[in-house]
């Protein structure tokens, strides 16, 4: 028996996460339900802290954690953000964000008449560094001569890492995406890491983008992606991005990963959406293909691909949330994909 632990969090979160429970619960899989539905925003008002020392040993006991979304309008400062999901990132060092792309059906691409040649790419982000180590900070805070700086971290140990697991999971291709034309010191260290991971994997090509074409060419020809392999930011600005051109960000699935443990944290790539939080209109297939890789993960891949499949075929009939031109509920869309699975 494999305990998954839950983290429904706030807005959209736990609506989508009931459809993805419910579909997994299709499955019939030997999993138990460790829910901890206490860690969301408003516990974090009225206690100031959302997630305690005792819930993440809960969590490092577990198979798996998945997780809906956490953020809430109440909220301005990221402390709770840091306190929740980068603290399951830090302290699990998930150091691989495995964000897959996948156009389900043409229909769905802003790019749709260009979008003939599909769009089925990975985005690898770095978890463990960069700009969201949290190291640095303020001087003379709250004045009119207040100075900030964020470090950016990037360490030969998690650069060499996430490239290397780049490699181990292409299909075909490699693109290392950096900013190593403008950004001096860890640009460099980036490129070197760059070159003696291509040496050591000769057998999956290898190319590199800066960043801001890498942006462009995602837009001008996205099916020439296989895997892009890049820092915490840049993969968190092109993994929304990417998850656009494929029909939206409700569409898309990630896993926070360490590659050695195995242990995940699954989540949808989007956010708490409070614009459309309580009004069943959150698509819950980035939830879904979520638990689909948790799934795979844990050792079901036939199941997995039955999970992908049922997605692809609501999806095709149109079965699904009005963000994908669809006109079902969240609920109701959960229920095509499950009625697919079954
Ligand atoms: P968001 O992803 O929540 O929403 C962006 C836009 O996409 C909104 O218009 C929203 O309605 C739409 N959208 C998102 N998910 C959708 C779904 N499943 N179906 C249909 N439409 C969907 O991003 P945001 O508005 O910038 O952030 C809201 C809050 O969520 C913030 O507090 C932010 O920090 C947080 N956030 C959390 C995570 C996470 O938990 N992993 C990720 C991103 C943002
Ligand atoms: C994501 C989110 C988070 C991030 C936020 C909520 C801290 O945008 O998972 O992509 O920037 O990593
Ligand atoms: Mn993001």
């Amino acid at each position: 028996m494999s305990v998954i632990t839950v983290i429904p969090g706030d807005g959209i979160g736990p609506e989508v996460i009931e459809q993805a429970l419910e579909t997994l619960d299709v499955l019939g899989l030997d999993v138990d339900i460790d829910v901890l539905d206490h860690i969301n925003a408003g516990t974090y008002l009225r206690d100031g802290a959302a997630m305690t020392d005792r819930d993440l040993e809960r969590i490092r006991r577990s198979r798996a954690t998945l997780l809906g979304a956490v953020g809430d309008p109440r909220l301005s400062s990221p402390e709770y953000a840091r306190g929740v999901l980068l603290r399951l990132r830090f302290e699990l060092d998930l150091y691989v964000n495995y964000r897959p792309v996948t156009l389900w059906h043409p229909r769905l691409s802003p790019l749709r008449d260009s979008a003939g040649g599909g769009l089925n790419c990975l985005i690898i982000r770095e978890n463990s560094e960069g700009l969201y180590a949290g190291v640095g900070g303020r001087l003379r805070a709250d004045t009119e001569h207040e100075v900030a700086i964020d470090a950016e971290i990037s360490t030969w140990h998690g650069v060499s890492r996430v490239i290397d697991f780049a490699f181990s999971v292409a299909r075909t291709k490699v693109c290392m995406v950096d900013k190593s034309n403008a950004v001096p010191h860890g640009g460099r260290l980036w490129q070197r890491c760059w070159r003696h991971q291509v040496g050591e994997h000769p057998g999956i090509a290898a190319s590199h983008l800066y960043v801001d074409t890498a942006a462009m060419a995602l837009v001008a020809d996205p099916a020439a992606f296989d895997v892009i392999v890049t820092n915490n930011s840049y993969g968190d600005i092109l993994s929304d991005l990417a998850a656009e051109l494929a029909g939206g960000v409700g569409t898309a699935a990630s896993v926070n990963l360490n590659a050695e443990t195995g242990y995940g944290v699954y989540e949808p790539v989007h956010g708490s959406a409070p614009d459309i939080a309580g009004q069943g209109l959150a698509n819950p297939v980035g939830a879904v293909l979520s638990t689909a890789l948790m799934v795979e993960r844990l050792g079901h891949r036939a199941e997995a691909d039955a999970m992908r499949r049922a997605v692809g075929a609501a999806i095709t009939a149109r079965r699904c949330t009005p963000d994908l031109g669809g006109s079902l509920t969240t609920k109701d869309a959960g229920a095509a994909i499950r009625a697919e699975l079954e």
